[in-house]
């Protein structure tokens, strides 16, 4: 069994300058396929209420549904380093709940460190999992659970107080123990300048190539996601279109019967047939 990644792990990867893999995931057989590839980082995304609940955004994701997605990808990483990302509502009302959702993501699913959104605003709850003992992860940019305050999906700190905003957030976010910060579409540039200025590592979801480490939406790369693929998205698999392949021959195949064949069926012994038949013909 390979060495489960920890914290001291990441940091010497990038200390020595190797850019950290992150991806989104969220089940059992892709957790161990993405974990076998070698991956760092694997997230249990809220993503999860869009990319498989089908919801039109992130908000319906409850602590029920991420620690039941968190539990099955974390049995399948062995080498991974998972992150479970605290849904909308589970730390925004008190410190004290946010300390206790993130220990049930730590002993209920098993995960390796929780990730939530937002910068000054929540580093008292970020202080307060940190010395619970459980480790953080900063998310600034485009934080999908505030789309509507922070005027949708679009990329943030284009402007020069914009960008100075998620400077100071991340090294509050710093301040308060986080050891990491994603930063989602934020200026190539400004990344880079704030990952000049930490100290901890910064993980880009398309914000540029100036980061520490660089994270996708799994269904995104593989090609399953028909809604809407963003632009830093790169596909490195079309398995939507492959499995919607499989599935057209399937029932292709079923309606000219050529599927199930003799190699797919069972047989029984010859005495019990014949007892059976007997029994059958009698009915
Ligand atoms: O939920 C998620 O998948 C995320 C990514 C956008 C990083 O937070």
């Amino acid at each position: 069994m390979p060495d489960k990644l920890t914290i001291p792990d990441l940091l010497e990867k990038v200390a020595r300058g190797e850019p950290l893999s992150m991806i989104t995931c969220y089940d059992y057989p892709t957790a161990r396929i993405i974990d076998r590839a070698g991956v760092d980082l694997v997230l249990v995304g809220d993503s999860v209420a869009m990319t498989v609940l089908g919801h039109p955004n992130t908000l319906p994701a409850t602590m029920e549904i991420m620690l039941l997605f968190a539990e099955a990808v974390a049995r399948g990483c062995e080498r991974a380093f998972v992150i479970g990302d605290m849904p909308y509502m589970s730390y925004q009302v008190s410190v004290s709940e946010a300390i206790r959702n993130a220990g049930r993501f730590m002993a209920e699913a098993g995960v390796d460190c929780v990730k939530l959104e937002g910068g000054r605003a929540m580093c008292d709850a970020v202080r307060g999992i940190v010395k619970a003992g459980i480790p953080v992860m900063g998310h600034l940019g485009l934080t999908p659970q505030s789309a509507s305050a922070i005027g949708g999906y679009k990329v943030q700190g284009r402007s020069a107080q914009a960008a100075i905003n998620i400077l100071e957030d991340a090294l509050a976010l710093q301040d308060a123990g986080a050891f990491a910060v994603l930063l989602e579409l934020v200026p190539a540039r400004v990344t880079e300048v704030i990952t000049q200025k930490l100290d901890i590592p910064t993980i880009s979801i398309g914000s540029g190539a100036g980061a520490s480490g660089f994270c996708q939406i799994f269904h995104d790369v593989v090609g399953m996601f028909e809604a809407f693929t963003p632009r830093h998205a790169k596909q490195y698999a079309a398995i939507g279109a492959e499995l919607r392949q499989a599935m057209e021959r399937f029932v292709a195949e079923i309606k000219d019967r050529t599927y199930p064949g003799p190699e797919h069926s069972f047989k029984i012994a010859a005495e019990e047939l014949r007892e059976f038949m007997t029994y059958a013909e009698k009915r």
